[in-house]
């Protein structure tokens, strides 16, 4: 009996990956159903039979209370940009001016979401979306639906490979349809559908939206013994992978050239969405010798589709309110499809830029979008005015509160200046929980303007009285107990933040980021800032009058120093920290020895970049050790290293260690 429930495994798996892997299928629905029947059957009747790699788990069904987060051992790093043939051709130089001619591979750029695939012995064991790259989220059971992704490879490995999750043209058509009969909102495009599809919580939703896969890296090729991308590419489809089959090793530049224009004039006709062309060198020795920029790995690219222009109407001109009171006209539009996604709006900016335009309402406007850019009003077309055009007016009170809006010094922008303003209090609230600022998880937008609204939060202060409200929570849609306590762990984490991220929480007019940062480190805390004088601020570089200004005014305010004290009660820190030390695995309690020259950091500075990404420096190399860096002309510790087997980072792997 167990050998017929094993031999049904292998003949469903075959069948699911000759169908959705291959496009080839050799039997027939019908026929699957049988065996998928017989399979569940058994199941039932033994659940000791079963597999991990039973086709059952593609069922979905699986239902989480909330997203575990996730740390990337090796970040998932996004590409660098290029638009046009001349930034392409200035890619290839920039590369050729290091001293290699390289060939490439290009490929398509799949418009979803990239993922992150684990396995372990051959058997899939979880998946993660990028996140910020650094952290993503657990979304292993909804990957678990996905039918392309096989649940046991063909070697008995471990292994992670990354690729993009997509939904088809098709699907999205088809259940684009159902939602329209059944009065439900529709997806605005592939890549929202797909994301959206993904971050649900029941695993059926996602098996229902018959997500897909192709999977287009490696991030551990020397572990396999693998010397180039393409070759990885062949390993990851041999393992039994979806891989792209337009993927293409070419040359030269001019066959980069050849492929976009090629791929470009197919791309209405591809089952899928794509944004551009991935560019990326072939050789993975290379690709290690190039490195990573702060952001980017240097041996890749994406090449993005030019902007498309469409022509729609501007029905209105409606105005909102920002945190800090500044008024912005938005073009309401009638919605387009521009590159997939509709368009129903788009900033305006301030009331000059839409006099500059001279734009009025009824026009006819040409709008411009590429790629992930926010989509702009580019001009209005003058000969196609019928007369019935209404002229632009600015407005005089807050759309929301009512209150007279106050000019700006620099005569641009209009302010509603009610402390009051619901508008106002929503953005702040928002602001403060931004991931930049106090960085709390689970407190989207949304959330915060239904929470507003319901009064559950309306000021700062009830941020951290929430948990008193758990069982509010509890009974509102969409909050499962676990994201619940997510969210109340992470409002609990964040009262350790250090001083700079209170004040840029704060949106003291004009303190971005950077000035919080370097106020912080300064004053070291709040109180000390909040004594600070105009002079004294202004002394300080990158500061200014006008900032100190603005500093010194908001500590002016009483009801701001009275939320400063009521935080510092509720066991906010308001200290500074010092460095934040970022928890990096690849340095983590490891010793480290460098040796030799580097060309980016003094031996101080990678000392102290070891140790505030968690790892230990020490001067001696010794079977202790864990990884030796060695820069330039190294000494004797590197050949010691050598013989003792230890890790050896040159700069750019020690780079792309710290990314
Ligand atoms: S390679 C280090 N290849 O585009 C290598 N990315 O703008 C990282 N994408 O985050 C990615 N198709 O989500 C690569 N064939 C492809 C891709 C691709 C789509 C996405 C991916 C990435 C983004 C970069």
């Amino acid at each position: 009996m167990k050998e017929r429930y094993d031999e049904l495994v292998s003949i469903l798996n075959k069948a699911n990956y000759e169908y959705h892997v291959l496009d080839n299928p050799t039997i027939t629905d019908q026929e699957y159903d049988k065996y998928l029947r017989e399979l569940i059957d058994l199941e039932i009747k033994h659940p000791e039979y079963v597999t991990p790699d039973s086709p059952t788990n593609k069922i979905g069904g699986e239902v989480i209370e909330g997203f575990n987060k996730v740390r990337h051992e090796i970040p998932m790093l996004s590409l660098s940009n290029v638009f046009n043939e001349s930034e392409i051709i200035e890619f290839d130089n920039r590369i050729k001016k290091e001293g290699f001619n390289p060939s490439y591979v290009c490929e398509l750029k799949i418009d979803g979401l990239s993922v992150s695939l684990k396995y372990e012995n051959g058997y899939f064991k979880s998946a993660a979306t990028r996140g910020d790259g650094v952290v993503g989220e657990d979304i292993t059971h909804n990957v678990k639906t996905i039918k392309s992704i096989p649940l046991k490879i063909n070697k008995d490995i471990d292994i992670e490979v990354r690729g993009e999750i997509f939904m088809s043209k098709k699907t999205l058509e088809e259940l684009n349809k159902k939602r329209k009969e059944n009065g439900e909102p529709l997806l605005q495009n592939c890549r929202n559908a797909a994301a959206g599809s993904i971050r649900q919580l029941d695993s059926k939703i996602a098996k229902e939206r018959k997500l897909d896969a192709f999977i287009y890296h490696l991030p551990n090729p020397e572990e396999y013994g693998i010397k180039s991308h393409l070759e990885a590419l062949e390993f990851m489809k041999d393992l039994g992978f979806k891989t792209n089959p337009n993927n293409r090793l070419v040359s030269d530049v001019n066959g980069i050239l050849d492929f976009i224009t090629e791929k470009g004039s197919i791309r209405e006709e591809l089952p899928y969405d794509i944004d551009g062309v991935v560019i990326k060198v072939n050789d993975l020795n290379t690709q290690k010798l190039l490195g990573f920029t702060a952001k980017y790995p240097k041996w890749a690219t994406a090449y993005k589709f030019p902007a498309t222009e469409v022509l729609t109407k501007l029905t209105d001109i409606i105005f909102t309110v920002g945190r800090t009171g500044q008024i912005t006209p938005n073009a309401v539009l009638e919605p387009v499809i521009v590159q997939g996604s509709t368009i129903r709006r788009a900033t305006l900016h301030n009331e000059q830029y839409v006099l500059d335009k001279d734009l009025k309402i009824g026009d006819i406007v040409s709008i411009r979008k590429a790629g992930d850019v926010i989509p702009e009003v580019v001009k209005s077309l003058k000969e196609r005015r019928t007369g019935k055009e209404k002229p632009f007016k600015m407005i005089k009170n807050c759309p929301i509160c009512n209150s007279e809006l106050v000019l700006s010094k620099s005569g641009i922008d209009y302010f509603c200046k009610n402390d009051l303003c619901p508008k106002r209090n929503i953005e702040s609230l928002i602001h403060y929980v931004e991931r930049k600022a106090m960085n709390i998880d689970g407190l989207g937008e949304r959330i915060i303007e239904d929470f507003y609204n319901m009064g559950i939060i309306t000021t700062v202060i009830d941020i951290y009285n929430l948990y008193t409200k758990k069982q509010e929570l509890t009974e509102l849609e969409g909050f499962g107990e676990k994201s619940i306590s997510n969210l109340l762990e992470s409002i609990e984490k964040s009262k350790e933040n250090s001083l700079e991220r209170l004040i840029f929480a704060l949106g003291i007019k004009g303190i971005g980021e950077k000035n919080a940062k370097i106020l912080a480190k300064k004053y070291k805390n709040i109180h000390e800032l909040e004594n600070a004088s105009i002079d004294e601020l202004n002394s300080i570089k990158d500061i200014g009058p006008i900032l100190a200004c603005n500093i010194v005014e908001y500590f002016n305010d009483v009801n701001n120093l009275s939320l400063i004290n009521n935080l510092e009660e509720l066991g906010i820190n308001v200290n500074y920290n010092g460095e934040e030390t970022v928890e990096n695995d690849n340095f983590k309690d490891k010793r480290f020895v460098v040796t030799g020259t580097l060309s980016n950091y003094s031996r101080d500075e990678i000392k102290n970049i070891i140790e505030l990404n968690g790892g230990i420096s020490v001067d001696s190399v010794s079977k202790k050790t864990d990884v030796v860096i060695v820069g330039e002309n190294p000494g004797s510790k590197y050949d010691k290293a050598k013989d003792l087997g230890i890790t050896i980072w040159d700069e750019q792997t020690l780079e792309s260690m710290l990314k």
